[in-house]
């Protein structure tokens, strides 16, 4: 299949894994990247420069396919090693970057002049048009449903996928709720040239998490998630738990007035509890409404030939069939 994701990132198919703290190691990069799709490193979980740049290196030897780093710029009172960070990926060669977070201009000029293909990761049409002024290749258009942060408009992906198509000139990928070869169609015939997961791609064999995190994927409705620091604007939707029920309550009582502090037992430094040790109730973690859709743990590669499989017959068969109708005589439609 070829869209333009697919001509501008070197791979065989439009389906990208999402930068995914303390779950985008080089296994499921390259896990992703070997199944002809993009896999991506999460540069801030790998703790330091030197680590990522190790990271990058263990990845390179599980796979001869393009691989992408994530850099997601966040707001922080005691901000990572950024300009280090930029550094290792540019020293290591990898040719393409997913940022998120915050504008990304400021670094543009150090990856550009490396020749490196930048997607930025974005929630609203206003943010995405901002990427494509400042110089990004390609914007993920991440709608509502999506596991992580959604952003303050809570515009779903049947409206957000179209708006951007609309005013876009760059390639854009479609993130947020997607899982099998429907989703694949759908964000194609919505405007977008492929698209980005997160979520599902947690619940698959190479996923280096803890089973636990898979089995709470896969037990997990569209109704389970919640979103949290809604009221430090800085909303986030993660799968309900004992530790977000506690988070809410929290918000639920200080209303507008509370802080970081308040709910850093909650939010802060959870992940590896979590990921690692499948601790589920330590905490929020970033879960999409996706979880609905997902009811197995596939091996990653089963997981893409699915849906391009799907995809396609999709496309010959139900949408075939549709287009059948265009093949009545003018007069008999009359
Ligand atoms: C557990 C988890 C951790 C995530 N961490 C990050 C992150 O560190 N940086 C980032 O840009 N996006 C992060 N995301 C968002 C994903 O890259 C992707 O945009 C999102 O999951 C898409 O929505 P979906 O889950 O419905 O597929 C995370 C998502 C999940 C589920």
């Amino acid at each position: 299949m070829r869209t333009r994701i697919t001509e501008l990132l070197g791979i065989d198919y439009p389906i990208i894994q999402g930068g995914m703290h303390y779950v985008g190691f080089a296994e499921l990069a390259a896990a992703v990247s070997n199944a002809g799709g993009l896999g991506i490193i999460t540069a801030l979980t790998q703790g330091s420069p030197a680590n990522l740049a190790r990271e990058i290196e263990r990845c390179r030897a599980m796979t001869d396919r393009p691989f992408g780093v994530n850099l997601t710029f966040l707001p922080a009172v005691n901000p990572p090693d950024y300009p280090g960070y930029v550094r290792a990926i540019v020293d290591s060669g990898v040719q393409i970057v997913e940022t998120a977070g915050n504008n990304p201009q400021k670094w543009l000029p150090a990856l550009k002049e490396a020749g490196i293909t930048v997607i930025h990761k974005c929630t609203s049409v206003r943010h995405s048009l901002k990427a494509e002024a400042i110089g990004c290749d390609a914007v993920s258009v991440d709608g509502f449903e999506c596991g992580g942060h959604p952003g303050e408009d809570d515009i779903p992906n049947f409206i957000l996928l179209p708006r951007a198509a609309d005013e876009l000139k760059i390639p854009f990928i479609a993130s947020g709720g997607m899982a099998d070869g429907r989703s694949l169609v759908a964000a194609l015939a919505l405007g977008a040239d492929g698209i980005n997961m997160g979520t599902r791609f947690i619940a698959t064999v190479e996923a280096p998490v803890h089973e636990n995190v898979k089995q709470a994927i896969v037990a997990a409705s569209e109704l389970d998630t919640r979103l949290v620091m809604r009221p430090l604007r800085n909303t986030e939707r993660v799968l309900v738990n004992a530790g977000v029920r506690r988070l809410l309550e929290k918000e639920r009582a200080l209303g507008y007035g509370i802080t970081f502090q308040d709910i850093a037992p909650e939010v802060a430094g959870v992940y590896p509890a979590i990921m690692k040790r499948g601790e589920m109730d330590a905490g929020a973690w970033s879960c999409g409404m996706v979880a609905g859709l997902i009811n197995d743990i596939p091996t990653v590669k089963e997981l893409i030939d699915r849906i391009m499989q799907e995809a396609r017959s999709i496309v010959s068969d139900r949408l075939g069939r549709l287009s059948a109708l265009l093949d009545v005589p003018e007069t008999a439609a009359a």
